[in-house]
């Protein structure tokens, strides 16, 4: 292991805001993040696959009347996000070192506002589709942390990976969804309020538009699709 990545990790120990496996409030959080972490009642909002945490960042800055909770399985690269929300004393951003499918084990029914999947690894080879999380079984988990009136966004550059999200997602019979294939020449611009991620950045310079859409999630619970 790398002496930058040893680094990380044991700030990820130390530092308040990583929820990682072996602290105290890993096993406990679930229906207790506003009043065991955050301390008040605002809604929550997750960044999955967060990364670096830039998405969580951003929008913790414009919106102190959320909650921002940056999740990734990647130590290293959620240490980031932390020690930026420490040093910026950002007292509404949390992260979470935890699998996308395991949001159940972190999450009541209803316990979310808004889910933002930025960047997503867009898993091109059939065989992983599954993987993908924009898949149906990673919806049906969507689903259930939503409230009522959540909301999902997504923003990413592959083409390919956005049509079948697209797809999947009317399939699933969500409410109202929008998208555009060219985010910054759309009126729909204003929505992702100028935050780049760390691969938005990359692809953006590559010459690739970006791909956004955002959807309510208020679909019956219970029903399957
Ligand atoms: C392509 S990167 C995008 C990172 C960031 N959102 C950005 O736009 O710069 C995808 C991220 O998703 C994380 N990831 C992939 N599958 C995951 C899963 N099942 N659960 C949690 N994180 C996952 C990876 O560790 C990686 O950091």
């Amino acid at each position: 292991m790398s002496r930058k990545k040893e680094i990380r990790f044991k700030q990820n120990q130390e530092q308040f805001n990583v929820i990682q496996e072996g602290k105290p409030l890993f096993d406990t959080i679930k229906g207790n993040w506003k009043k065991e972490f955050f301390k008040n009642n605002n809604p929550i909002v997750l960044e999955l696959g967060c990364g670096k945490g830039e998405y969580t960042i951003g929008l913790a800055r414009l919106f102190p009347e959320k909650n921002f909770i940056g999740i990734d399985i990647k130590g290293d690269r959620i240490a980031v996000g932390s020690n930026k929300a420490i040093e910026e004393n950002l007292k509404n951003v949390a992260f979470l070192r935890a699998k996308v499918h395991d949001l159940e084990n972190f999450f009541l029914e209803n316990e979310v506002s808004e889910i933002w999947i930025t960047f997503p690894d867009p898993h091109h080879l059939q065989s992983g589709i599954k993987r993908r999380m924009t898949n149906q079984r990673f919806l049906e988990i969507y689903r259930k942390l939503i409230n009522d009136s959540g909301i999902l966004h997504l923003k990413t550059d592959n083409r390919p990976f956005f049509d079948y999200s697209l797809e999947t997602l009317q399939n699933f019979g969500v409410k109202n969804l929008v998208h555009t294939f060219d985010l910054y020449e759309s009126n729909l611009n204003v929505r992702h309020y100028g935050i780049k991620t760390r691969f938005e950045e990359i692809f953006t310079q590559k010459g690739f538009s970006i791909n956004y859409l955002f959807c309510e999630f208020n679909i019956k619970k219970g029903l399957s699709n």
